[in-house]
């Protein structure tokens, strides 16, 4: 039997390859490369010793995936397979919800028509927005201030009803802010264009690519004026979805919610700093205004994550911005840089 992951060419999708292939599963791996690239693939299958299927499929083409069923034997599924930009959702959000939507339904159905019950779905710490009080519990009010909120808000609605409706076995994890990188360096965050995010923003500066960061807000109400996430090591994410695999396996049923994060919050600067330690180098930056939509603290409660899948994250930043910079420092561009002459 195999592990169908979704979205696998993707950040959090490979590292989960990884750590679903040292627990011993076989993987069937799909993507389009919308957000990522063959090389990906090629770097996996270096990691794994060659075992990978793969198959370049859009999963919102139900025949597509409904041969993936058909070929291969399926028994959980985790998918990933989204677009994630927050920015980008709210130009486009059509393209966003036919993207996220259509895959999930997609995928879903074709479970439920082949007698596939497990499923492990990719949402977000977004869903919580600005929470009233920190750390959050899986138990606080949700909802979505973009588009691409919605879709996780939606599409964890879509799994809750399926698995009521249709006996279907669901973990919903909500990933904080997953950064870092394989201890290999491998493989890693690539994205396309300029970062969006904190610490692929912070390394593409650390290389030359930008000149600096810019820190958005220093007048928030914490101890150094930037603002608090929970940034957790995306193997220990990895491993988090190997844990609720392992807790499906062992007879966890019905739709479970759970926080994939540390518990720790840590500021822009603490962050900033931690990147100057990995680097050996501190990371020029100029605080500016905040950024529209940004909350100004969030970390999770990690105690479901503990009782429900037995798992905890063991990483810290220094580790997480360590691994980060030996994937960003050997490939400079990326999945794109070349390969050093032997
Ligand atoms: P990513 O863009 O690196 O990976 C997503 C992968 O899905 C990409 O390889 C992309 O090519 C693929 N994909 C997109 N639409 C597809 C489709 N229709 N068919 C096949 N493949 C498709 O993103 P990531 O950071 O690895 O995120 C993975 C999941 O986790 C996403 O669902 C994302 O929304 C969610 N998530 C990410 C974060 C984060 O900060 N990175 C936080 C919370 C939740
Ligand atoms: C972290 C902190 C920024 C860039 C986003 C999505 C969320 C989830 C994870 C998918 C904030 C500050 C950032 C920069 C900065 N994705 N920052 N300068 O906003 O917590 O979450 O990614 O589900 O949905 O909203 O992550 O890495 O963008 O920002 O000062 O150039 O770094 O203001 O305080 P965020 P982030």
């Amino acid at each position: 039997m195999a592990v169908l992951v979704t979205g696998g060419a993707g950040y959090i999708g490979s590292h989960t390859v990884v750590a679903l292939h040292e627990s011993g599963r076989r993987v069937v791996v799909v993507d389009d490369f919308s957000n990522s690239s063959p090389a990906a693939v090629d770097a996996l299958q270096r990691l794994v010793g060659g075992s990978l299927v793969f198959a370049p499929v859009d999963v919102t083409d139900p025949d597509a995936v409904d041969r993936l069923f058909v070929d291969h034997d399926i028994d959980a599924v985790i998918h990933f397979a989204a677009f994630k930009a927050v920015a980008e959702s709210t130009e486009q959000p059509l393209r966003y919800y036919r993207n996220n939507l259509d895959a999930t339904v997609t995928v879903t159905e074709a479970m439920v028509a082949h007698g596939v019950r497990r499923m492990v779905f990719s949402s977000s710490a977004t869903v919580y927005g600005e929470p009233e009080r920190v750390p959050v519990d899986e138990t606080f009010p949700t909802g979505a201030t973009n588009p691409y909120g919605w879709t996780k808000f939606v599409g964890e609605q879509i799994l809750r009803d399926a698995s009521a409706a249709h006996g279907l076995d669901v973990v919903l994890l909500r990933y904080f802010n997953p950064v870092g990188a394989h201890p290999s360096g491998e493989i890693g965050e690539d994205p396309a264009g300029i970062p969006n995010n904190l610490v692929p923003y912070v390394m593409q500066v650390a290389v030359g690519r930008l000149d600096h960061l810019r820190v958005f807000g220093g007048d928030y109400d914490t101890h150094d004026g930037t603002a608090i996430r929970d940034y957790i090591h995306v193997v220990d994410l990895a491993e988090g979805h190997v844990a609720a695999l392992d807790a499906l396996d062992a007879g966890l049923t019905g739709c479970e919610v759970v926080n994939l994060g540390t518990g720790v919050g840590s500021t822009v600067l603490e962050v900033v700093e931690a990147a100057g330690r990995a680097v050996g180098h501190a990371i020029p930056y100029e605080i500016v205004d905040r950024r529209p939509g940004d909350v100004e603290r969030i970390w999770a409660d990690v105690r479901r994550a503990e009782s429900v899948l037995g798992w905890r994250a063991t990483r810290g930043l220094d580790e997480m911005l360590a691994d980060h910079w030996r994937w960003q420092r050997t490939h400079p561009q990326g999945y794109a840089t070349p390969a050093p002459v032997a």
